[in-house]
Order: C-alpha cells, then sequence, then structure tokens
C-alpha cells in the first residue's frame, strides 16, 4: 500500500469544516484592516531563500526542498553515455546537451512565505498599485524531524505590510496595528490564554555591535559547544541562539543580549510600539532572548504561544524586515508581519471548536423509493438546492432500509420520500430523523418547510 510520505498528512473532513472555519474568519478579520489575497508560486529559485532567509538558517542550511530542474538530468546524461548515435557510431555526449546541464536551474519549495512576497512586491511594482498589505494562505515545506505540530509540508496563513517609507511602512504604528489585528483574530476564533513575546533585535548598525559582543564572548567558549555553533560563532553569530542542544544552553544563557546594544532610533520605535498596545489593551511580554530563525528581521520581532501545544508551541512568529526589498534588489521598502502555522491554530482551536461545531450536516436526505424514481429525485433535489438548502440523494436500487441508514450516518435532519404515489400526489413524505415525525408536504411547500424546522 501506498502512504503518504513522512511529515505529510491528509487533513480529512470533518476536521476541513474547521479549517475553512478558521479561513473565513481570517479573511474577515483581514479584509477589517485593509490587506488583500495574493497567492504567490509554491517553487521558487533557491537564490531567493538563500539571500532572503539566510544561507546560515537552518531553514536554507538544512531543511528545503532543492533540486535542478530539468530534475532527470541524470537519466538523460546516463542515455547520452551509453546509446548510439542513428549512424551506430559509439555513444557521444552532444555539445547541445552540455550546454543545456548548464542552464540548470536550482528550484525550491518554498519554505516560508515573505521572501516571494517581497519578491512579487518588486517584480510587478506593487507600490505603483498602492498594494501594500498583502496576505496568503498556503502549503510550506521544510524537511524538520515530524512530532506533534511539526510537519513537513504545513500551512501557514501570512500577512505582510510592506511600502515606501513614505506611506508609512517603517512606522511603530503599523507594528501595533498589526500585533492588534492578530490579538483580534486569536480573540474572535475563540482562542483563550495566548501569549504574546515582543523583542526589538535592531538594525544593521546594532547588530554589527552585537556580532562583535557575541564573538567575543564566544571565543572562550565556543570550543565546548557544538559543532553548528563552532561554524555560527565565526559566519553568523546571532545564529548561535537557535542551538536546541541542551549542553549548550547554560553557555548561551550568559551571552551578551541583543537588548543592550540598540541605538537610540531603535530604542524608540520598540517604546512607541509598547505604548500603542498599551493603550489598545494588547498585552505581551519582553523576551530579549527571541531573535528568531531567519536572518531577515530587523527592529519588531515577536512569537505568539499557546499554552496547550506542548513542545512545539508557537501558533506564530513574525516581525520586521527593513532591509529584505533592498537584500532582493528592490528599493528601500520597509516592512513587516507573520505567519501564522495553520495546523497548530487549528490544534489548539480543538479544545473549543468541534468539526461538529461548525460542519454544516445536510438538511435532507432525499431518496427514490423504486425504478425511475431517480429522475424524480433529481428534480426535486435540485429545486431545493436552488432553496440553499444542503441536500444529499440517494439511489432508487435502496430498499427504504438503507435509505433510513444512509440518511442517518449522512447527519441529516430529515428525510424525503420520493417514491411512486408520491410523485403522482405531488406531495412527499418528510421525516424528521431525530423525533421520528412525519408528514406529506406538497411540492410547493417543501424548502419552506425544511428551513421552518431548523
Ligand atoms: P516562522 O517562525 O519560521 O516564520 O514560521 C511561522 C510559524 O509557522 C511558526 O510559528 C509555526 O507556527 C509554523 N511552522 C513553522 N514550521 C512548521 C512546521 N514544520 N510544521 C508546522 N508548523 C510550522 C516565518 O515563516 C516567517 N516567514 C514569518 C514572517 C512573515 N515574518 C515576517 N513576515
Amino acid at each position: 500500500m501506498i502512504k503518504a510520505v513522512r511529515g505529510t498528512r491528509d487533513l480529512l473532513p470533518p476536521e476541513t469544516a474547521v479549517w475553512n472555519f478558521v479561513e473565513s474568519a481570517v479573511r474577515d478579520v483581514f479584509r477589517a484592516y485593509n490587506f488583500q489575497e495574493i497567492r504567490t508560486p509554491i517553487f521558487e529559485s533557491t537564490e531567493l531563500f538563500a539571500r532572503g532567509v539566510g544561507e546560515e538558517t537552518d531553514i536554507v542550511s538544512k531543511e528545503m526542498y532543492t533540486w535542478l530542474d530539468p530534475p532527470h538530468v541524470y537519466e538523460v546524461l546516463l542515455r547520452e553515455l551509453t546509446s548510439a548515435d542513428k549512424e551506430g557510431r559509439p555513444p557521444i555526449v552532444r555539445p547541445e546537451f552540455l550546454e543545456s546541464l548548464g542552464s540548470r536551474q536550482s528550484l525550491t519549495l518554498r519554505p516560508e512565505a515573505t521572501a516571494g512576497i517581497v519578491r512579487a512586491y518588486i517584480e510587478h511594482k506593487l507600490w505603483d498599485r498602492g498594494l501594500n498589505k498583502l496576505y496568503c494562505i498556503g502549503p510550506m515545506f521544510r524537511r524538520e524531524r515530524p512530532q506533534k505540530g511539526r510537519y513537513r509540508q504545513f500551512y501557514q496563513i501570512d500577512a505582510e505590510v510592506i511600502g515606501p517609507t513614505s506611506a508609512g511602512s517603517d512606522s511603530p504604528a503599523r507594528d501595533a496595528e498589526l500585533l492588534e489585528m492578530l490579538a483580534t483574530l486569536l480573540d474572535r476564533l475563540g482562542i483563550a490564554d495566548w501569549n504574546l513575546e515582543l523583542n526589538s533585535v535592531g538594525c544593521p548598525n546594532d547588530r554589527a555591535a552585537f556580532n562583535d559582543a557575541l564573538r567575543k564572548a564566544l571565543e572562550p567558549v565556543v570550543g565546548k559547544m557544538c559543532a553548528d555553533c563552532q561554524r555560527r560563532a565565526v559566519t553568523n553569530p546571532l545564529r548561535v541562539f537557535d542551538c536546541k542542544v541542551p549542553e549548550d544552553q547554560p553557555i548561551i544563557q550568559t551571552l551578551p543580549r541583543i537588548s543592550q546594544f540598540l541605538d537610540e532610533g531603535c530604542r524608540k520605535h520598540f517604546e512607541a510600539v509598547q505604548e500603542i498596545l498599551k493603550a489598545v489593551g494588547v498585552p505581551f511580554v519582553l523576551n530579549d532572548r527571541l531573535v528568531r530563525g531567519l536572518d531577515y528581521y530587523t527592529r519588531t520581532a515577536f512569537e505568539f504561544t499557546h499554552g496547550a501545544l506542548g513542545a512545539q508551541n508557537a501558533i506564530l512568529g513574525g516581525g520586521r524586515y527593513d532591509g529584505l526589498s533592498e537584500a532582493l534588489g528592490g528599493p528601500a521598502a520597509p516592512g513587516i508581519g507573520f505567519a501564522i502555522g495553520e495546523d497548530r491554530l487549528v490544534m489548539s482551536l480543538q479544545e473549543s471548536t468541534t468539526a461538529d461545531s461548525v460542519v454544516r450536516k445536510p438538511d435532507v436526505y432525499v431518496a427514490p423509493l423504486g425504478a425511475g424514481m431517480n429522475v424524480e429525485a433529481a428534480r426535486l433535489a435540485r429545486e431545493l438546492r436552488r432553496h440553499d438548502l444542503v441536500v444529499d440523494l440517494g439511489d432508487e436500487t435502496f430498499r427504504l432500509k438503507k435509505s433510513f441508514e444512509m440518511a442517518t450516518k449522512a447527519g441529516a435532519k430529515y428525510i424525503l420520500i420520493v417514491g411512486e404515489n408520491e410523485v403522482k400526489a405531488d406531495a412527499f413524505a418528510l421525516k424528521n430523523l431525530a423525533t421520528g415525525e412525519q408528514v406529506s408536504i406538497p411540492r410547493a411547500e417543501l424548502a419552506r418547510r425544511i428551513k421552518i424546522q431548523e
């Protein structure tokens, strides 16, 4: 038997109804803040993520699904090397083929959405169209070790605010607006007990001073740390904070914090964000160890956690990335955004919102009874569906007992019998499956009657 690949999974009904419930609440809330949807490709050139997310991050250095395109190049090469040509001459590799080898492109399944959205912003000059609040919902791919709440194909709900400084995109008001929107969304979904952790990771100036201090602090101790940290200490010391090796944690605890290195501008910006959050009543805690796992962050960085999720408790994460557009060859365009892990959001929701409470079961199961009745039943079902009723339809070969079983399994409220007598009388037996009450209803009255009884 062929099974779903490790780290991937099928989302089945009725749980998919919860996903739809989440996505429709998200779309409503985002609309109220003037966000519009963007859909970018699932795969992009590898360079986008290497430059955007950062070579030294775990995501880029360990977790990406990357391949050379065309992917079948090795099979073709083998054929070229082993088969004689039409004239029977010994195998040679054609120059055209060698050329095509040189033009192969490295492609990657997107591990996150921000880099792709910023690429699209630059490619389509979205600033000219005044598009600066964008969101996207879809699958992302990371080759992580699967566990509860962590998959290799997972879903993100991602939102970004990006634009020229003249549009206010670097203002602390944007940071606060985004965080307030998230609080509103989580509250609206009925997710209690969330916790907002907030930090500022500063700007490139602060980062240079911080990196120097980190290198200095690491120098005498890095020999005792894991191989990854030894490399990071040289290439990108900030990434030492991503280390999960238990033995390294006591050393990491003693390292300097970015909060000690913020310049005046960054400090003021961060204070202004906090001031608005307090004014609008969004609770947060400061955490100056929060550096996030992607290199593009500047200034505000944040995560929302949820207690019930266990080890993978970050329900969403995000922050500001004022230099990303320029790093990708675009104009200066400060930005801030977040991505919600939809799999985790749905998990934390399941305590309060069950699939049963959001799924819409059939209002009525139409049961054709006897030969020739499929035609009549199809007609009736079509009429009822036009009245916005959810209608499930049986088959004339089913005996009455089987139709009842099918209707009950489907969770229908009513079963509607369509037999020869009913068709002749143009009135149909409608039975309430919960109460057992059965009445004969004229065709013209059916939809209204089924609705009234809801
Ligand atoms: P991230 O922290 O890497 O940020 O991912 C955001 C969220 O996606 C996480 O908090 C988690 O809920 C979810 N997530 C990540 N990996 C997995 C996984 N393997 N399985 C299940 N859920 C996962 C970003 O991706 C940034 N692009 C966010 C951002 C947008 N920053 C600015 N704009």
